[in-house]
Protein backbone atom coordinates (compact mmCIF):
# COMPACT_ATOMS: atom_id res chain seq x y z
CA UNK A 1 0.00 0.00 0.00
CA UNK A 2 2.45 2.19 1.18
CA UNK A 3 4.88 1.46 -2.22
CA UNK A 4 1.16 2.21 -4.30
CA UNK A 5 1.76 5.62 -2.54
CA UNK A 6 5.05 6.28 -3.07
CA UNK A 7 4.33 5.47 -6.98
CA UNK A 8 1.04 7.60 -7.01
CA UNK A 9 3.70 10.64 -5.19
CA UNK A 10 6.17 10.09 -7.69
CA UNK A 11 3.95 9.83 -11.00
CA UNK A 12 1.59 12.91 -9.79
CA UNK A 13 4.99 15.02 -9.44
CA UNK A 14 6.29 14.00 -12.75
CA UNK A 15 2.71 15.63 -13.91
CA UNK A 16 3.47 18.71 -12.01
CA UNK A 17 6.63 19.18 -13.75
CA UNK A 18 5.02 18.93 -17.38
CA UNK A 19 2.66 21.60 -17.14
CA UNK A 20 4.18 22.26 -20.92
CA UNK A 21 1.04 20.28 -22.12
CA UNK A 22 -0.58 23.62 -21.22
CA UNK A 23 -3.80 23.28 -23.68
CA UNK A 24 -3.67 18.99 -22.70
CA UNK A 25 -6.02 18.21 -19.72
CA UNK A 26 -3.96 15.86 -17.86
CA UNK A 27 -5.99 13.05 -16.63
CA UNK A 28 -3.14 10.41 -16.09
CA UNK A 29 -0.07 11.07 -14.39
CA UNK A 30 2.14 9.82 -16.45
CA UNK A 31 1.57 10.31 -20.59
CA UNK A 32 -0.24 13.11 -20.82
CA UNK A 33 -3.50 13.60 -23.18
CA UNK A 34 -5.73 15.43 -24.05
CA UNK A 35 -9.35 15.29 -23.25
CA UNK A 36 -12.22 14.87 -25.78
CA UNK A 37 -14.33 18.21 -25.36
CA UNK A 38 -10.41 20.39 -25.57
CA UNK A 39 -9.95 17.82 -28.85
CA UNK A 40 -12.79 19.09 -30.07
CA UNK A 41 -12.82 22.74 -29.64
CA UNK A 42 -9.14 22.19 -31.18
CA UNK A 43 -10.60 20.50 -33.81
CA UNK A 44 -13.74 23.29 -34.32
CA UNK A 45 -16.31 23.08 -36.41
CA UNK A 46 -16.81 20.09 -38.76
CA UNK A 47 -20.23 20.45 -40.23
CA UNK A 48 -18.99 21.76 -43.62
CA UNK A 49 -16.24 19.41 -43.89
CA UNK A 50 -16.64 16.15 -46.57
CA UNK A 51 -15.59 13.67 -45.98
CA UNK A 52 -15.65 14.25 -42.10
CA UNK A 53 -13.09 11.75 -41.16
CA UNK A 54 -10.63 13.13 -43.40
CA UNK A 55 -10.96 16.78 -42.41
CA UNK A 56 -11.12 15.58 -38.77
CA UNK A 57 -7.74 13.27 -39.29
CA UNK A 58 -6.10 16.49 -41.08
CA UNK A 59 -6.88 18.85 -38.19
CA UNK A 60 -5.62 16.67 -35.64
CA UNK A 61 -2.25 16.07 -37.84
CA UNK A 62 -2.28 20.03 -37.72
CA UNK A 63 -2.56 20.42 -34.20
CA UNK A 64 0.23 17.91 -33.63
CA UNK A 65 2.39 19.93 -36.63
CA UNK A 66 1.81 23.34 -34.65
CA UNK A 67 2.52 21.74 -31.29
CA UNK A 68 -0.52 22.37 -29.82
CA UNK A 69 -0.73 18.18 -29.65
CA UNK A 70 2.57 16.87 -28.51
CA UNK A 71 3.68 13.98 -29.46
CA UNK A 72 3.62 11.20 -26.61
CA UNK A 73 -0.02 12.57 -26.08
CA UNK A 74 -3.06 10.16 -25.54
CA UNK A 75 -5.72 10.76 -27.27
CA UNK A 76 -9.58 10.82 -26.54
CA UNK A 77 -10.99 7.03 -26.92
CA UNK A 78 -13.63 7.02 -29.90
CA UNK A 79 -16.44 7.28 -27.92
CA UNK A 80 -15.67 10.20 -26.03
CA UNK A 81 -14.54 12.21 -28.55
CA UNK A 82 -17.46 11.08 -30.76
CA UNK A 83 -19.71 12.43 -28.32
CA UNK A 84 -17.57 15.50 -28.02
CA UNK A 85 -17.97 16.33 -31.56
CA UNK A 86 -20.85 15.15 -32.69
CA UNK A 87 -20.40 13.12 -35.39
CA UNK A 88 -21.17 9.97 -35.84
CA UNK A 89 -18.68 7.17 -34.02
CA UNK A 90 -17.78 5.79 -37.94
CA UNK A 91 -15.89 9.44 -38.45
CA UNK A 92 -13.81 9.22 -35.36
CA UNK A 93 -13.09 5.48 -35.99
CA UNK A 94 -11.95 6.23 -39.84
CA UNK A 95 -10.22 9.34 -38.62
CA UNK A 96 -7.72 7.49 -36.15
CA UNK A 97 -7.38 4.45 -38.42
CA UNK A 98 -6.22 7.56 -41.06
CA UNK A 99 -3.71 8.86 -38.76
CA UNK A 100 -2.33 5.31 -37.66
CA UNK A 101 -1.90 4.65 -41.34
CA UNK A 102 0.16 8.00 -41.91
CA UNK A 103 1.98 7.71 -39.12
CA UNK A 104 0.52 10.53 -36.79
CA UNK A 105 -0.67 7.97 -34.24
CA UNK A 106 0.09 4.56 -32.77
CA UNK A 107 -2.33 1.69 -31.35
CA UNK A 108 -0.98 0.39 -27.86
CA UNK A 109 -2.67 -2.59 -26.25
CA UNK A 110 -4.52 -0.96 -22.91
CA UNK A 111 -3.29 2.81 -23.54
CA UNK A 112 -5.34 3.49 -26.37
CA UNK A 113 -3.88 5.66 -29.52
CA UNK A 114 -1.17 7.87 -28.82
CA UNK A 115 -0.05 10.72 -30.82
CA UNK A 116 3.51 9.93 -32.73
CA UNK A 117 5.62 11.24 -35.82
CA UNK A 118 5.62 9.33 -38.68
CA UNK A 119 8.97 7.01 -39.33
CA UNK A 120 11.18 8.83 -41.09
CA UNK A 121 9.88 12.27 -41.41
CA UNK A 122 12.12 15.21 -40.58
CA UNK A 123 12.59 15.21 -37.20
CA UNK A 124 12.07 18.73 -35.11
CA UNK A 125 10.76 19.97 -31.78
CA UNK A 126 7.10 19.59 -31.87
CA UNK A 127 6.33 20.96 -28.14
CA UNK A 128 6.25 24.65 -27.93
CA UNK A 129 9.86 25.29 -27.66
CA UNK A 130 12.10 26.04 -30.54
CA UNK A 131 15.67 24.17 -31.58
CA UNK A 132 16.98 23.04 -34.86
CA UNK A 133 16.29 19.91 -37.04
CA UNK A 134 18.77 17.45 -37.06
CA UNK A 135 20.26 17.94 -40.79
CA UNK A 136 18.27 16.45 -43.20
CA UNK A 137 18.96 15.96 -46.83
CA UNK A 138 17.60 18.66 -49.03
CA UNK A 139 15.95 20.06 -45.98
CA UNK A 140 15.83 23.98 -45.67
CA UNK A 141 15.82 24.47 -41.88
CA UNK A 142 14.27 27.79 -41.34
CA UNK A 143 12.79 26.74 -37.46
CA UNK A 144 15.03 28.77 -35.63
CA UNK A 145 16.38 32.39 -35.83
CA UNK A 146 20.24 31.57 -35.87
CA UNK A 147 23.34 31.09 -38.11
CA UNK A 148 26.53 29.74 -38.73
CA UNK A 149 29.51 31.59 -37.25
CA UNK A 150 31.18 34.95 -38.15
CA UNK A 151 35.07 34.89 -39.28
CA UNK A 152 37.77 34.73 -36.69
CA UNK A 153 35.75 32.19 -34.41
CA UNK A 154 38.29 29.34 -35.26
CA UNK A 155 40.75 31.89 -34.36
CA UNK A 156 39.65 33.23 -31.32
CA UNK A 157 39.33 29.47 -30.49
CA UNK A 158 42.78 28.84 -31.06
CA UNK A 159 44.27 31.45 -29.52
CA UNK A 160 41.93 30.15 -26.26
CA UNK A 161 43.38 27.13 -26.16
CA UNK A 162 46.95 28.97 -26.12
CA UNK A 163 45.58 30.55 -22.74
CA UNK A 164 43.81 27.94 -20.97
CA UNK A 165 47.01 26.59 -19.41
CA UNK A 166 46.99 29.62 -16.99
CA UNK A 167 43.35 28.49 -15.71
CA UNK A 168 44.01 24.67 -15.58
CA UNK A 169 46.20 24.87 -11.85
CA UNK A 170 42.27 25.90 -10.89
CA UNK A 171 39.10 24.36 -10.60
CA UNK A 172 37.67 25.93 -13.16
CA UNK A 173 34.68 26.77 -11.31
CA UNK A 174 33.73 30.07 -11.80
CA UNK A 175 30.14 30.63 -11.06
CA UNK A 176 30.44 34.39 -11.69
CA UNK A 177 32.20 34.02 -14.62
CA UNK A 178 36.06 34.38 -15.49
CA UNK A 179 37.01 37.70 -13.70
CA UNK A 180 38.14 39.28 -17.38
CA UNK A 181 35.27 38.30 -19.51
CA UNK A 182 32.81 39.73 -16.71
CA UNK A 183 35.24 43.45 -17.30
CA UNK A 184 34.71 43.29 -21.23
CA UNK A 185 30.84 42.62 -21.09
CA UNK A 186 30.38 45.32 -18.29
CA UNK A 187 32.75 47.65 -20.40
CA UNK A 188 30.20 46.94 -23.27
CA UNK A 189 27.27 47.90 -21.62
CA UNK A 190 29.09 50.99 -20.64
CA UNK A 191 30.05 52.03 -24.16
CA UNK A 192 26.39 51.81 -24.75
CA UNK A 193 25.46 54.24 -22.59
CA UNK A 194 24.73 51.97 -19.34
CA UNK A 195 27.58 52.37 -16.60
CA UNK A 196 28.33 49.08 -15.18
CA UNK A 197 31.13 47.44 -13.44
CA UNK A 198 32.43 44.03 -13.25
CA UNK A 199 30.29 43.28 -10.18
CA UNK A 200 27.20 43.82 -11.58
CA UNK A 201 27.83 40.84 -14.41
CA UNK A 202 26.77 37.09 -14.38
CA UNK A 203 28.54 34.87 -17.03
CA UNK A 204 25.87 32.38 -18.19
CA UNK A 205 25.49 29.63 -20.53
CA UNK A 206 23.32 31.87 -22.77
CA UNK A 207 20.08 33.92 -22.61
CA UNK A 208 17.68 31.38 -21.79
CA UNK A 209 19.48 29.88 -19.39
CA UNK A 210 19.84 33.46 -17.87
CA UNK A 211 16.54 33.95 -17.72
CA UNK A 212 16.32 30.37 -16.16
CA UNK A 213 18.45 31.40 -13.48
CA UNK A 214 16.17 34.91 -12.92
CA UNK A 215 13.23 32.97 -12.91
CA UNK A 216 14.60 30.30 -10.14
CA UNK A 217 15.49 33.03 -8.44
CA UNK A 218 12.67 35.51 -7.91
CA UNK A 219 9.21 33.71 -8.98
CA UNK A 220 7.15 31.20 -7.79
CA UNK A 221 4.02 29.53 -9.14
CA UNK A 222 1.44 31.20 -9.90
CA UNK A 223 3.21 34.66 -10.13
CA UNK A 224 1.66 36.75 -12.94
CA UNK A 225 4.39 37.66 -15.38
CA UNK A 226 3.64 39.90 -18.36
CA UNK A 227 4.86 38.90 -21.36
CA UNK A 228 4.49 40.18 -25.38
CA UNK A 229 2.30 38.55 -27.23
CA UNK A 230 3.74 37.25 -29.62
CA UNK A 231 7.18 35.89 -27.67
CA UNK A 232 10.29 33.92 -27.96
CA UNK A 233 8.36 30.42 -27.54
CA UNK A 234 10.89 28.85 -25.15
CA UNK A 235 10.69 32.10 -22.71
CA UNK A 236 6.74 31.77 -22.84
CA UNK A 237 7.66 27.83 -22.22
CA UNK A 238 10.10 28.31 -19.23
CA UNK A 239 7.64 31.01 -17.53
CA UNK A 240 5.26 28.37 -17.83
CA UNK A 241 7.60 25.32 -16.28
CA UNK A 242 7.86 27.78 -13.47
CA UNK A 243 4.19 27.74 -13.11
CA UNK A 244 4.17 31.74 -13.52
CA UNK A 245 0.78 32.88 -14.97
CA UNK A 246 1.33 34.80 -17.91
CA UNK A 247 -0.28 38.33 -19.10
CA UNK A 248 0.16 39.03 -21.99
CA UNK A 249 0.49 42.20 -24.21
CA UNK A 250 0.32 42.64 -27.25
CA UNK A 251 3.31 43.66 -30.02
CA UNK A 252 3.07 43.32 -33.78
CA UNK A 253 5.59 44.87 -36.53
CA UNK A 254 4.72 47.98 -36.34
CA UNK A 255 5.68 48.29 -32.41
CA UNK A 256 4.38 47.72 -28.66
CA UNK A 257 0.85 49.55 -28.40
CA UNK A 258 2.17 51.38 -24.81
CA UNK A 259 -1.33 52.15 -23.75
CA UNK A 260 -2.35 48.70 -23.53
CA UNK A 261 0.88 47.98 -22.04
CA UNK A 262 0.99 50.93 -18.71
CA UNK A 263 -2.87 50.18 -18.44
CA UNK A 264 -2.03 46.33 -18.33
CA UNK A 265 0.80 46.78 -16.19
CA UNK A 266 -1.15 49.18 -13.52
CA UNK A 267 -3.93 46.72 -13.21
CA UNK A 268 -2.77 43.21 -12.98
CA UNK A 269 0.20 44.43 -10.97
CA UNK A 270 2.30 41.41 -12.48
CA UNK A 271 5.19 40.59 -10.44
CA UNK A 272 7.37 40.47 -13.13
CA UNK A 273 7.77 41.29 -16.75
CA UNK A 274 9.96 40.09 -19.63
CA UNK A 275 10.54 42.27 -22.68
CA UNK A 276 12.44 42.45 -25.62
CA UNK A 277 12.72 45.73 -26.78
CA UNK A 278 15.47 45.53 -29.51
CA UNK A 279 14.45 43.49 -32.55
CA UNK A 280 11.79 41.47 -31.02
CA UNK A 281 11.32 38.14 -31.35
CA UNK A 282 9.59 37.31 -33.77
CA UNK A 283 7.89 40.65 -35.08
CA UNK A 284 11.43 42.77 -35.17
CA UNK A 285 9.98 45.50 -33.65
CA UNK A 286 12.43 48.14 -31.96
CA UNK A 287 11.26 49.97 -29.05
CA UNK A 288 12.11 53.91 -28.81
CA UNK A 289 13.75 55.73 -25.80
CA UNK A 290 10.37 57.71 -25.47
CA UNK A 291 8.55 54.24 -25.12
CA UNK A 292 11.13 52.65 -23.02
CA UNK A 293 10.84 55.42 -20.93
CA UNK A 294 7.44 55.25 -20.11
CA UNK A 295 6.42 51.59 -20.22
CA UNK A 296 9.92 51.96 -17.20
CA UNK A 297 8.38 54.08 -15.28
CA UNK A 298 4.74 52.37 -15.15
CA UNK A 299 6.97 48.97 -14.16
CA UNK A 300 9.01 50.64 -11.65
CA UNK A 301 5.68 52.42 -10.31
CA UNK A 302 4.59 48.74 -9.20
CA UNK A 303 7.36 47.41 -8.41
CA UNK A 304 7.21 44.72 -10.95
CA UNK A 305 10.59 42.81 -11.13
CA UNK A 306 11.88 43.87 -15.05
CA UNK A 307 13.59 40.95 -16.91
CA UNK A 308 14.84 42.38 -20.25
CA UNK A 309 16.30 39.76 -22.99
CA UNK A 310 19.02 41.98 -25.05
CA UNK A 311 19.67 38.85 -27.08
CA UNK A 312 18.98 40.40 -30.25
CA UNK A 313 20.91 43.92 -29.08
CA UNK A 314 23.57 43.78 -31.31
CA UNK A 315 22.49 42.27 -34.26
CA UNK A 316 21.14 45.96 -35.73
CA UNK A 317 21.10 46.00 -39.98
CA UNK A 318 20.67 49.50 -40.55
CA UNK A 319 22.36 52.68 -39.59
CA UNK A 320 20.66 54.98 -37.38
CA UNK A 321 20.98 55.80 -33.76
CA UNK A 322 20.84 53.07 -31.12
CA UNK A 323 18.21 53.56 -28.30
CA UNK A 324 19.57 53.40 -24.69
CA UNK A 325 19.66 49.97 -22.79
CA UNK A 326 16.20 49.65 -21.06
CA UNK A 327 18.07 49.46 -17.36
CA UNK A 328 19.30 53.23 -18.68
CA UNK A 329 15.81 54.08 -18.23
CA UNK A 330 14.53 51.86 -15.27
CA UNK A 331 17.94 51.35 -13.46
CA UNK A 332 15.99 48.21 -11.37
CA UNK A 333 15.66 46.24 -14.58
CA UNK A 334 18.16 43.20 -15.07
CA UNK A 335 19.22 42.48 -18.76
CA UNK A 336 19.84 39.40 -19.65
CA UNK A 337 22.16 39.08 -23.06
CA UNK A 338 24.22 36.81 -25.20
CA UNK A 339 26.76 36.04 -28.20
CA UNK A 340 24.19 33.40 -29.32
CA UNK A 341 23.54 36.24 -32.29
CA UNK A 342 26.06 38.79 -32.20
CA UNK A 343 28.78 36.27 -32.37
CA UNK A 344 28.17 32.36 -32.48
CA UNK A 345 25.55 30.05 -31.01
CA UNK A 346 27.56 27.65 -30.59
CA UNK A 347 29.80 29.40 -27.57
CA UNK A 348 26.77 29.01 -25.64
CA UNK A 349 27.37 31.99 -23.51
CA UNK A 350 25.16 34.59 -21.94
CA UNK A 351 25.23 37.29 -18.76
CA UNK A 352 23.11 38.96 -16.72
CA UNK A 353 23.15 42.19 -15.48
CA UNK A 354 22.26 43.32 -12.22
CA UNK A 355 22.83 45.56 -9.32
CA UNK A 356 25.70 43.81 -7.22
CA UNK A 357 23.91 43.29 -4.19
CA UNK A 358 21.98 40.69 -5.85
CA UNK A 359 24.84 38.96 -7.48
CA UNK A 360 24.53 36.15 -4.41
CA UNK A 361 21.09 35.48 -5.27
CA UNK A 362 21.51 34.86 -8.40
CA UNK A 363 25.02 32.52 -7.78
CA UNK A 364 22.39 30.66 -5.25
CA UNK A 365 19.84 30.15 -7.62
CA UNK A 366 22.28 29.56 -10.59
CA UNK A 367 23.89 26.71 -8.90
CA UNK A 368 21.32 24.35 -8.88
CA UNK A 369 21.26 25.05 -12.51
CA UNK A 370 24.86 24.82 -13.56
CA UNK A 371 28.27 25.49 -11.67
CA UNK A 372 29.49 27.92 -13.89
CA UNK A 373 30.08 28.19 -18.06
CA UNK A 374 32.93 26.60 -19.81
CA UNK A 375 36.15 28.52 -19.28
CA UNK A 376 37.91 27.80 -23.00
CA UNK A 377 34.26 29.56 -24.33
CA UNK A 378 35.08 32.10 -21.92
CA UNK A 379 38.14 32.74 -22.91
CA UNK A 380 36.66 32.31 -26.64
CA UNK A 381 34.50 34.87 -26.25
CA UNK A 382 37.04 37.49 -24.25
CA UNK A 383 38.94 37.34 -27.84
CA UNK A 384 35.72 38.39 -30.07
CA UNK A 385 34.49 40.95 -27.52
CA UNK A 386 38.21 42.23 -28.06
CA UNK A 387 37.96 42.07 -31.44
CA UNK A 388 34.22 43.34 -32.17
CA UNK A 389 32.20 44.02 -28.80
CA UNK A 390 28.79 44.30 -30.68
CA UNK A 391 28.50 41.99 -33.93
CA UNK A 392 31.31 41.41 -36.27
CA UNK A 393 31.18 43.61 -39.76
CA UNK A 394 30.92 40.93 -41.88
CA UNK A 395 28.46 39.14 -39.57
CA UNK A 396 26.20 42.42 -40.39
CA UNK A 397 27.10 42.57 -44.11
CA UNK A 398 25.69 38.79 -44.27
CA UNK A 399 22.58 39.49 -42.76
CA UNK A 400 22.02 42.63 -44.85
CA UNK A 401 22.61 40.78 -48.29
CA UNK A 402 20.58 37.71 -46.38
CA UNK A 403 17.60 39.83 -45.63
CA UNK A 404 17.48 41.61 -49.17
CA UNK A 405 17.52 38.07 -50.77
CA UNK A 406 14.56 36.91 -48.51
CA UNK A 407 12.93 40.17 -49.29
CA UNK A 408 13.30 40.25 -52.91
CA UNK A 409 12.30 36.65 -53.19
CA UNK A 410 9.03 36.94 -51.45
CA UNK A 411 8.47 39.78 -54.01
CA UNK A 412 9.21 37.75 -56.62
CA UNK A 413 7.35 33.87 -55.95
CA UNK A 414 5.03 35.51 -53.09
CA UNK A 415 3.86 38.99 -53.48
CA UNK A 416 0.30 38.27 -51.45
CA UNK A 417 2.30 38.04 -48.25
CA UNK A 418 2.85 40.84 -46.49
CA UNK A 419 5.16 41.86 -44.12
CA UNK A 420 7.60 45.30 -42.58
CA UNK A 421 10.93 45.40 -42.68
CA UNK A 422 13.24 45.49 -39.93
CA UNK A 423 15.79 47.68 -39.06
CA UNK A 424 17.91 44.87 -37.15
CA UNK A 425 17.22 40.88 -35.61
CA UNK A 426 17.53 37.81 -38.04
CA UNK A 427 13.51 37.58 -39.44
CA UNK A 428 10.91 38.88 -41.47
CA UNK A 429 7.20 38.31 -39.77
CA UNK A 430 5.06 37.41 -42.65
CA UNK A 431 0.91 37.95 -42.56
CA UNK A 432 -0.01 35.24 -44.82
CA UNK A 433 -3.22 36.20 -47.09
CA UNK A 434 -6.63 36.42 -45.71
CA UNK A 435 -8.07 32.46 -44.75
CA UNK A 436 -4.61 31.05 -44.74
CA UNK A 437 -3.45 28.68 -42.20
CA UNK A 438 0.07 29.51 -40.97
CA UNK A 439 0.05 25.60 -39.40
CA UNK A 440 -1.25 24.24 -42.60
CA UNK A 441 1.28 26.46 -44.43
CA UNK A 442 4.02 25.04 -42.39
CA UNK A 443 2.83 21.59 -42.73
CA UNK A 444 2.83 21.77 -46.79
CA UNK A 445 6.18 23.33 -46.46
CA UNK A 446 7.47 20.61 -44.24
CA UNK A 447 6.57 18.10 -47.22
CA UNK A 448 8.31 20.42 -49.91
CA UNK A 449 11.42 20.25 -47.44
CA UNK A 450 11.27 23.63 -45.51
CA UNK A 451 10.87 23.62 -41.96
CA UNK A 452 9.29 26.65 -40.66
CA UNK A 453 7.64 27.54 -36.98
CA UNK A 454 4.04 28.84 -37.38
CA UNK A 455 2.39 31.61 -36.38
CA UNK A 456 1.17 29.67 -33.04
CA UNK A 457 4.35 28.70 -31.78
CA UNK A 458 5.03 32.32 -30.80
CA UNK A 459 1.61 32.99 -29.19
CA UNK A 460 1.66 33.40 -25.53
CA UNK A 461 -2.19 33.43 -26.17
CA UNK A 462 -4.31 33.23 -29.19
CA UNK A 463 -3.37 31.44 -32.20
CA UNK A 464 -1.78 34.03 -34.47
CA UNK A 465 -2.53 31.73 -37.41
CA UNK A 466 -1.83 34.11 -39.97
CA UNK A 467 1.84 34.87 -39.11
CA UNK A 468 4.69 32.90 -40.35
CA UNK A 469 8.19 33.65 -38.83
CA UNK A 470 10.52 33.92 -41.68
CA UNK A 471 14.74 33.74 -40.17
CA UNK A 472 16.74 35.10 -42.88
CA UNK A 473 19.35 33.00 -42.06
CA UNK A 474 20.69 31.12 -44.91
CA UNK A 475 22.43 32.04 -47.55
CA UNK A 476 20.85 33.69 -50.75
CA UNK A 477 20.48 31.50 -52.90
CA UNK A 478 19.15 28.89 -50.65
CA UNK A 479 16.44 31.44 -49.28
CA UNK A 480 15.60 32.09 -53.34
CA UNK A 481 14.59 28.12 -53.16
CA UNK A 482 13.20 28.22 -49.17
CA UNK A 483 10.64 30.81 -50.05
CA UNK A 484 10.21 28.62 -53.72
CA UNK A 485 8.93 26.14 -51.03
CA UNK A 486 7.34 28.35 -49.03
CA UNK A 487 5.14 29.68 -52.16
CA UNK A 488 4.08 26.14 -53.20
CA UNK A 489 2.99 25.56 -49.33
CA UNK A 490 1.14 28.29 -49.54
CA UNK A 491 -0.93 27.74 -52.52
CA UNK A 492 -1.49 24.20 -51.20
CA UNK A 493 -2.38 24.96 -48.06
CA UNK A 494 -5.21 27.40 -49.65
CA UNK A 495 -7.17 24.33 -51.35
CA UNK A 496 -9.20 23.35 -48.84
CA UNK A 497 -9.12 19.26 -50.07
CA UNK A 498 -5.41 19.05 -49.14
CA UNK A 499 -4.42 15.80 -48.27
CA UNK A 500 -0.61 15.05 -46.99
CA UNK A 501 1.13 13.43 -49.90
CA UNK A 502 4.70 12.70 -50.77
CA UNK A 503 7.53 15.28 -50.88
CA UNK A 504 8.02 17.25 -53.73
CA UNK A 505 11.51 18.78 -52.51
CA UNK A 506 13.39 20.27 -55.50
CA UNK A 507 17.16 19.87 -55.66
CA UNK A 508 19.22 22.61 -53.04
CA UNK A 509 20.66 25.53 -54.43
CA UNK A 510 23.87 26.07 -52.80
C1 LIG B 1 14.62 36.71 -27.46
C2 LIG B 1 15.55 35.54 -27.40
N1 LIG B 1 16.07 35.18 -26.21
C3 LIG B 1 16.91 34.13 -26.12
C4 LIG B 1 17.26 33.40 -27.22
C5 LIG B 1 18.22 32.25 -27.05
O1 LIG B 1 19.40 32.72 -26.52
P1 LIG B 1 20.62 31.75 -26.12
O2 LIG B 1 21.03 31.02 -27.36
O3 LIG B 1 21.67 32.69 -25.65
O4 LIG B 1 20.15 30.86 -25.04
C6 LIG B 1 16.74 33.74 -28.46
C7 LIG B 1 17.07 32.95 -29.66
O5 LIG B 1 16.49 33.09 -30.69
C8 LIG B 1 15.87 34.85 -28.55
O6 LIG B 1 15.36 35.22 -29.72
Amino acid sequence: MQELDRRHVHQCAAKVATPSIANCETVACMSPTVAAPRLATLVGDLADARPAYRALADRIRLLIADGRVVVGTRLPSERDLTTALGVSRTTVTRAYAVLRDSGYAVARQGSGTTVAIPTGEIRRGTGASLYPAEPGHDVLDLTCAATRAPSGVAEAYAAAVDELPAYLAGAGYFTLGVPEVREAIAARFTARGLPTSADEILVTSGAVAGMAILERAFLSAGDRVLIENPAYPNAAESLRRTGARLVPVPVDDTGWDTTTVTSTIATSRPRAAVLVPDFHNPTGAYMPDTQRALVGRALARQDTLTFIDETITEVRLDDGEAALPFAAHHPGAITVGSSSKSHWGGLRLGWIRARADLLTRLVDARVTIDLGAPVLEQLVLLHLLRQSPGMPADRREDLVRARGAAITALRTHLPQVDFTMPAGGLSLWLRLPEATSSARVVDAAEREGLLLAGGNRFAATGTLDRRLRLPYVLSPGQLDEAVQRLARAVTIAGHTAYRPGKRTTRPLVA
